[in-house]
């Protein structure tokens, strides 16, 4: 083994051997499990492309409606944690329910029988299954109600809106919200996904490795960001008060949210996508002046940080798409880890299948031989 170079953030560090998907940032190029992205948003359906990545190949029919079935049938959350979640404080982000809650159901379905076929399917069915029951139940609990139960009639993406709404959605709506789910449901070696194959990587169960990717998920410069670009637009709150707001960021250097990547240095290929949704949607709801707001923030982002590679990322107009759904922007986060749970899931079974703990080393920069100070002296 050589010793390589300490990069601060990993950077260029191979942390796993992978095929589950794929990103050359240099010309926007995603693929999952080697399918294009543009494929994947324009024909598939989130939980075919979760069975792709988790499963390594495209479902047959029967296989499809096979794994439908289950998830369907796993969709409820028990009592338990829907009474644990009416005592998490109202005011409490709903990513910390989340993660709560994901790391919660380890105690009713933990077994760790990780050489049993039988036991991956089982947690990958209700992971995919519970998680956005979950995001929905607390919504409705943090404001003083009852939970809606999921219903088995609908779809993946349909039955959550109705959970959220209480009311079924338009098939396009559900139709844009299932795309926005594929488009977030891998992204290579992520600082989620690495978390997520660190703890796979000490044979817990999938729970604990969800728990702490949604954790790791939750941060500002990883999925926390489409929140706070959904807070910016509103803080701008006109197309005439882009340039004067972006002047102060470049002034004082200040990062601009839903810009920027570790590993794309054009317009993410998530991005172009999600902004032809965001048209869509618009075309069927009308539209919305934060969209106009986003486009002269692109604009001049890119004629200022376009030849640094600051470009917009996935966040940038995933948010718009939520809002214009009604979705309350403190759920866009978790929105993101319903999908992600796919691809967390896809690198818990690749972890699995030759594994070995990840123990990386560190350069100690700190002091030798100090003498023990008596608290007197201190
Ligand atoms: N606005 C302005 N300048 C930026 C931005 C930005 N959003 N992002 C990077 N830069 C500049 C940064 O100031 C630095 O400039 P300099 O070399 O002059 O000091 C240079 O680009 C490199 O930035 P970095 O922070 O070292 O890059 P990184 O690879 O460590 O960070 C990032 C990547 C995504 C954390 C960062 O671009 C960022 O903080 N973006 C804003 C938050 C955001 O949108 N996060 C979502 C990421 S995509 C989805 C996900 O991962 O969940």
């Amino acid at each position: 083994m050589t010793a390589c170079e300490y990069q601060i953030g990993l950077e260029g560090i191979p942390a796993a051997q992978s095929r589950i998907s794929y990103v050359d940032g240099k010309i926007g190029r995603l693929e999952y499990r080697g399918v294009p992205i543009e494929q994947l948003a324009e024909h598939g359906s989130f939980l075919e492309t979760a069975y792709l990545l988790i499963w390594g190949k495209f479902p047959t029919a029967d296989d499809l409606s096979a794994f439908q079935y289950e998830i369907t049938h796993h969709r409820r959350a028990k009592y338990r944690i829907r009474d644990m979640m009416k005592c998490f404080p109202e005011s409490g982000h709903p990513m910390d329910a989340l993660q709560a809650s994901a790391a919660a159901l380890g105690l009713f379905y933990s077994k760790r029988a990780l050489d049993d076929p039988t036991y991956i399917r089982r947690a990958v069915v209700r992971l995919l299954a519970k998680i956005p029951t979950m995001v929905a139940a607390f919504e409705h609990i943090r404001k003083g109600n009852d939970p809606i139960q999921p219903r088995d009639d609908l779809s993946y993406a349909a039955n959550f809106l109705y959970m959220l709404n209480e009311q079924e959605p338009d098939p396009i709506q559900a139709h844009i919200f299932d795309t926005c789910l594929t488009l977030h449901a891998e992204h290579t070696m992520n600082a989620s996904t690495f978390s997520a194959r660190v703890t796979a990587s000490t044979l817990t169960d999938p729970y604990a490795i969800v728990a702490s990717a949604v954790g790791t998920l939750g941060g500002p410069l990883h999925g926390g960001a489409n929140e706070e670009v959904i807070e910016m637009l509103e803080q701008i709150g006109s197309v005439e008060n882009v340039r004067p707001f972006l002047e102060e960021k470049f002034a004082t250097k200040s990062k601009i949210m839903g810009f920027g990547h570790r590993v794309y240095k054009v317009k993410d290929p998530r991005a172009k996508i999600l902004q032809k949704l965001v048209e869509e949607l618009f075309g069927e709801l009308g539209s919305d002046k934060y969209y106009e707001i986003a486009l002269e923030l692109e604009k001049i982002v890119t004629d200022k940080l376009g030849d640094k590679g600051i470009h917009p990322n996935v966040d940038f107009y995933s948010g718009l798409v939520y809002k214009r759904l009604g979705i309350p922007t403190d759920l866009f986060t978790p929105i993101f880890a319903i999908a992600r749970v796919a691809g967390w899931l896809a690198h818990w079974r690749e972890q699995l299948e030759a594994n070995r703990i990840y123990r990386p080393t560190q350069i100690y920069i700190g002091e030798h031989n100090q003498p023990y100070l008596p608290i007197a002296e201190r």
